[in-house]
C-alpha cells in the first residue's frame, strides 16, 4: 500500500487518515480483549484504594531473598523508601529464577547485527555469562557499591555488563553510544567510577568508529578509574594500558564459573543514568533496587500484555536510555519474555530493516519512538507493505508527544488497523511508564497517553497557586511517590530537592513538562516547560549544547532554543555572536558543529545556527530565550520593554526568515 494507492475500502491512504482523524476514540479490538491479562477497569478502583497494597501485590511477583516489613516509608518526603527490610537482587531476577523454574531454554534475546549477523541468547547462556563476568569484575576488585561506567553499543554484552554488576551491588552508568568520549569521562568524573567497560570498535551504517582509541584519548587523567575492559565486537586493533586495560573475553576465561546473587537491601542502589536538566550540567539520576523492578516489571507486564511464552517482544530503543534500560533489560527479563535486540539504524542496509527483523522473529509486540514512526511515514508506507506484518498485536509509543496524524499511520500501516496503540508518557526520573492506556480495557484517542497507570497519581496544576487546572493547560505533576521514582541525583542531594520538590512542596513532584486534561481525565502532554529540548527522543539541555558551542575560539556567546522540527520533533537552533569582526562563513558553522559533537555527540549539533550581531538580554544581562523561541516559530513577540536593547529583535527576526528561506 503506498501513500498514492487505493486500500480496501478504496480510498488513498491519505484519504483514508484523513477520516479517521475525525475518530475520537478508539476501543480495545473484541480479539485483544479476549486474550488480554486486564480487561476490567476495577483495577484502577482497587489501586486507588489502597496503593500500597496494590503495589505489594506487584512486588510479591518478584523473588525475594528476605520480604520487607515496611511497604513504604514516607518520614522523611521527599526522600522515599519502599520495601524497606526487603533483601532482592536485579540480576537473580532475571536470569536464576527463570533457570531454576526449567524455563532456561527460552530465548532471552534474538540478537541481530547491522550486517544480518544473528545470534540467539537463551536464559541459560545469559545467566553462565554474567556469572563469569561477575567473577571477573570482582577479580579486578570492583565490590558492592562501587560505579562501574558502560559504554558499549547494542550487542548482548551490554546487558551482561549491566546484569553483572547488578549481581555484585555496584551501580552501573551507562552511557548513551552516540554520546562522545569526552561526555563518558565527564561522567566518569561525576559519578567516580572504579571501571569503565568498552569495546574495541563500534558499527554504524556499514562503518567502524574507534572507540576504546577515543576513549583513550579522552580518558587519560582520570585518578579514580583503575580499570577498562574492552570487548572484542569488531575486531580491530586497539591501544591498552598494562595494568589498566583488560579484554572481556580473557577476564571471563580465567574467571570463577559460579558467583551467586548477592542479597542486597531494596533501597541498594541499582543504577546512575545521567541525563540533562536546565543547567550545562548532567544530572546523575539514582535508581534503587526494589521498587525499580517493581514498577518496571508491573508496568511491562500490564501495559504490553505479555505472554513470556508466546510473545516476541521488541523495544527498538538503545539500552543507553532509560527506555533500554527498563523495557530492554530489567522489565523484559523479570517477565521472562523473548526479546529482540536490534544493533544498527533504521536505514541501513535499507530502508525496510525494521520490518525486515519484525517479519524474520514474528514479532508480537512493537515499542518505538515517534521520531522514528514520522521517519518511516516519510519513507513511504510501501516499504513496510514488502514485509509479513501480521504477526504484530500491539504497539507502543514513547519519548515525545504523538501526534494523531502519525499515531493513525502506525495503527493502519503498521499495526492493519487490528492492534491497540499504547502511547506510554514517563521520564529518566520516573523509571517506569507513569500515563498509559491499559490495552485490553482503556479506549485510546489519538495523541493523548490517557490516563496514570493504576497506582500513580498525576495532576494538572496552575503554575500560579499549584491547584489543580480544570480546563487548560497547566503544569504535570505526581502527587503521590512510587516505586520505580529516583530516589536522589547522584552527589548532588539539594538539586534534587530543589529541581523537583521545592515549586508545590516536598510532597508533589515536578515533572518539568506541561500538559492539559481534557474532560475524559485524559492527559495530553505538550512537552517541556524548562530549557530541555527533545531531539529524536533524546534528551538535551540548551545550556549544554550552548557551553559546548561557546569553546569554539571563534565565538563570544550563544543561545541555544528548540525548535519545532517535522522530523525530530525539536532541532536545536542556536544564536551564535562571533568575536569582533568575524564573519560568519560556512567554515566557521562547520567548526562549531564539529566542537559540539565532540564535546556532547552528533546527535547534539545544531540544525540552524543563526548569526546575531547582538543576542536579546535583559537590562541585567538575562538571555531571554522565550523571545527567541517565539521568533524561531513565527509567533508574534511578547513583551520587549524589558529589553536593553530591543532593536536586536527585529534584527534577528529578518535572519531567521532569511535562514528559513535558504533552507527550502
Ligand atoms: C521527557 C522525558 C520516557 C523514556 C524516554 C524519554 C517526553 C516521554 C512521552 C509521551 C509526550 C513524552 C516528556 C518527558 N515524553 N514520553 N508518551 N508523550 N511526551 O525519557 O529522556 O527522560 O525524557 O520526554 O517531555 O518529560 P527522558
Amino acid at each position: 500500500m503506498s501513500d498514492g494507492a487505493a486500500t480496501e475500502s478504496g480510498a488513498t491512504l491519505e484519504q483514508e487518515l484523513e477520516r479517521m482523524l475525525e475518530i475520537e476514540r478508539f476501543s480495545p479490538p473484541e480479539s485483544f480483549r479476549a486474550q488480554a491479562l486486564l480487561t476490567d477497569p476495577a483495577v484502577y478502583e482497587e489501586a486507588a484504594r489502597d496503593p500500597q497494597a496494590w503495589w505489594a501485590k506487584q512486588a510479591e511477583e518478584l523473588d525475594w531473598f528476605e520480604r520487607w516489613d515496611t511497604v513504604l516509608d514516607d518520614s522523611d518526603p521527599p526522600f522515599y523508601k519502599w520495601f524497606v527490610g526487603g533483601k532482592i537482587n536485579a540480576s537473580y531476577n532475571c536470569l536464576d529464577r527463570h533457570v531454576e523454574a526449567g524455563r532456561g531454554d527460552r530465548v532471552a534475546y534474538h540478537w541481530r547485527g547491522e550486517e544480518g549477523e544473528e545470534r540467539d541468547l537463551t536464559y541459560a547462556e545469559l545467566h553462565r555469562d554474567v556469572q563469569r563476568f561477575a567473577n571477573a569484575l570482582k577479580d579486578l576488585g570492583i565490590g558492592k557499591g562501587d560505579v562501574v561506567g558502560i559504554y558499549l553499543p547494542m550487542i548482548p554484552e551490554v546487558v551482561v555488563a549491566m546484569l553483572a554488576c547488578a549481581r555484585i551491588g555496584a551501580p552501573h552508568n551507562v552511557v548513551f553510544g552516540g554520546f562522545s568520549a569526552e561526555s563518558v569521562k565527564e561522567r566518569m568524573e561525576f559519578s567516580e567510577a572504579k571501571a569503565l567497560i568498552t569495546v574495541d570498535g563500534a558499527r554504524r551504517k556499514g562503518r567502524t568508529a574507534p572507540i576504546k582509541q577515543q576513549v583513550d584519548d579522552h580518558m587519560h587523567d582520570l585518578a579514580t578509574l583503575e580499570h577498562i575492559v574492552v570487548v572484542r565486537h569488531t575486531g580491530i586493533d586497539v591501544p591498552m594500558r598494562e595494568g589498566r586495560d583488560v579484554f572481556y573475553d580473557e577476564v571471563c576465561a580465567a574467571a570463577d564459573a559460579d558467583c551467586p546473587a548477592e542479597p542486597l537491601d531494596a533501597e541498594h542502589p541499582l543504577y546512575i543514568l545521567y541525563t540533562s536538566g536546565s543547567t550545562a550540567k548532567p544530572k546523575g539520576i539514582l535508581h534503587t533496587t526494589g521498587g525499580y523492578l517493581t514498577g518496571v516489571a508491573a508496568t511491562h507486564r500490564y501495559v504490553f500484555d505479555l505472554k513470556p511464552e508466546s510473545d516476541v517482544y521488541w523495544c527498538a530503543a538503545d539500552v543507553g536510555w532509560v527506555t533500554g534500560h527498563s523495557y530492554i533489560v530489567y522489565g523484559p527479563l523479570c517477565n521472562g519474555a523473548t526479546s529482540v535486540m536490534w544493533e544498527g539504524a533504521p536505514d541501513y542496509p535499507h530502508k525496510g530493516v525494521w520490518w525486515e527483523v519484525a517479519e524474520r522473529y514474528r514479532a508480537t509486540i512493537l515499542y518505538a519512538a515517534p521520531t522514528a514512526i514520522r521517519t518511516f511515514i516519510k519513507w513511504g508506507a510501501d516499504i513496510p507493505a514488502r514485509h509479513d506484518l501480521s504477526s504484530l498485536r500491539l504497539l507502543g509509543s514513547v519519548g515525545e508527544p504523538i501526534n494523531p496524524k502519525a499515531w493513525l499511520w502506525y495503527h493502519q500501516v503498521i499495526g492493519g488497523g487490528r492492534c491497540p496503540i499504547v502511547d506510554t508518557w514517563w521520564q529518566t526520573e520516573t523509571g517506569a511508564i507513569m500515563i498509559t492506556p491499559l490495552p485490553g480495557i482503556t479506549e485510546t484517542k489519538p495523541g493523548s497517553a490517557t490516563t496514570p497507570f493504576p497506582g500513580v497519581f498525576a495532576d494538572v496544576v496552575s503554575e500560579h497557586d499549584g491547584q489543580p487546572v480544570e480546563n487548560g493547560q497547566g503544569l504535570l505533576v505526581l502527587t503521590q511517590p512510587w516505586p520505580s521514582m529516583l530516589r536522589t541525583l547522584y552527589k548532588e542531594e539539594d538539586r534534587f530537592v530543589e529541581t523537583y520538590f521545592a515549586r508545590f512542596g516536598r510532597e508533589t513532584y515536578l515533572v518539568g513538562d506541561a500538559a492539559r486534561r481534557d474532560k475524559d481525565g485524559y492527559f495530553w502532554v505538550i512537552g517541556r516547560i524548562d530549557d530541555v529540548v527533545n531531539v529524536s527522543g533524546h534528551r538535551l539541555s540548551t545550556a549544554e549544547v550552548e557551553s559546548a558551542i561557546v569553546a569554539h575560539e571563534l565565538v563570544a556567546e550563544a543561545a541555544v532554543i528548540g525548535q519545532s522540527d517535522e522530523d525530530t520533533g525539536q532541532a536545536i537552533c542556536a544564536f551564535v555572536t562571533l568575536t569582533g569582526g568575524v564573519e560568519g562563513t560556512d567554515e566557521v558553522e562547520g567548526g562549531i558543529r564539529e566542537v559540539v559533537a565532540e564535546r556532547i555527540g552528533k546527535f547534539a549539533r545544531p540544525k540552524r545556527i543563526v548569526w546575531a550581531d547582538d543576542l536579546p538580554k535583559t537590562r541585567s544581562g538575562k538571555i531571554m530565550r522565550r523571545l527567541l523561541r517565539d521568533i524561531a516559530e513565527g509567533r508574534a513577540l511578547g513583551d520587549v520593554t524589558t529589553l536593553r536593547d530591543p532593536d536586536v529583535m527585529e534584527q534577528l527576526q529578518e535572519k531567521i526568515v532569511e535562514a528559513q528561506a535558504q533552507e527550502q
